[in-house]
């Protein structure tokens, strides 16, 4: 049986539609094999408008922190290949059937059964040096399994983190969180590494000793470390 990565990786993609509020170009697109057929989100390299704080290939990024996520063992990022599409090179996700209605904002106050998975996002952001953790950008699935998206600005080598998520700052970190990060105090997996340049590799290092050696979830003193816009 073919695994779901196998799917986005080799499946044929047919693009569905552009999303909606998309500052690139991001598209819808269905993914098919002879046995079965998935949606997901495609973002081509092609369609990255220019910024001026990272180099093109932001959906090099997109690929990292899911790699990341899984070899953290915290499996909060769908599924990311990188491969070639209608548009050229870019990142496919497999897309989460989420109610657009939830995001951070409102499941924070509303399932508290879901704030260990917060935290872990939390920590995840910060190792990632997430420049983009918008609400919107946490979405959770039917069976209560909370995802991020969006994570093309992530991975700079200056720490300049933009979250919604500080009602832990504060807090001493888990064991379970400490031991996930543990492991990225002394090398980064090679299957990132090769997406990234090697200051922010180094990087990745230095967030995760800071925070190890911290031991629990930052404040933001300066009241500032917030994306635009919110949601
Ligand atoms: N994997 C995903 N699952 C479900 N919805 C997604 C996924 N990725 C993106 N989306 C939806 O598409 C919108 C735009 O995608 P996003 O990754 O935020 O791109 P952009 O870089 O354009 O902001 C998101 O706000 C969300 O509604
Ligand atoms: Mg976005």
């Amino acid at each position: 049986m073919e695994s779901q990565l196998d799917l986005l990786l080799r499946g044929e993609m047919s693009v569905v539609m552009r999303m909606p509020y998309s500052s690139n170009a991001t598209f819808l697109v269905s993914i098919a094999s002879d046995e079965k057929s998935v949606q997901a989100i495609y973002k081509p390299m092609r369609g990255e408008r220019p910024l001026w704080d990272f180099e093109p290939g932001l959906h090099r990024r997109e690929v990292a922190a899911y790699r990341l996520s899984q070899a953290m063992g915290l499996n909060c990022v769908p599924a990311t290949v990188l491969r070639d599409g209608p548009s050229g090179e870019g990142s496919v996700q497999l897309l989460i059937d989420a109610n657009p209605d939830e995001h951070y904002f409102t499941l924070f106050e509303q399932r508290i059964e879901l704030h260990d998975q917060f935290r872990a996002m939390c920590a995840f952001d910060i190792i990632i040096n997430n420049t983009d953790r918008k609400s919107g950008h946490v979405l959770v699935d039917k069976d209560a399994h909370v995802w991020g998206i969006d994570h093309g600005l992530c991975f700079a080598s200056d720490f300049k983190l933009r979250t919604v998520i500080w009602e832990f700052g504060g807090e001493p970190l888990s064991e379970s969180i400490c031991q996930v990060i543990k492991p990225l105090t002394s090398s980064v997996p090679l299957e990132v590494a090769t997406l990234l340049s090697e200051q922010e590799i180094d990087a990745i290092i230095e967030r995760a000793e800071w925070l190890s050696q911290g031991a629990m979830f930052p404040v933001d003193q300066s009241g500032r470390l917030y994306p635009w816009p919110l949601v």
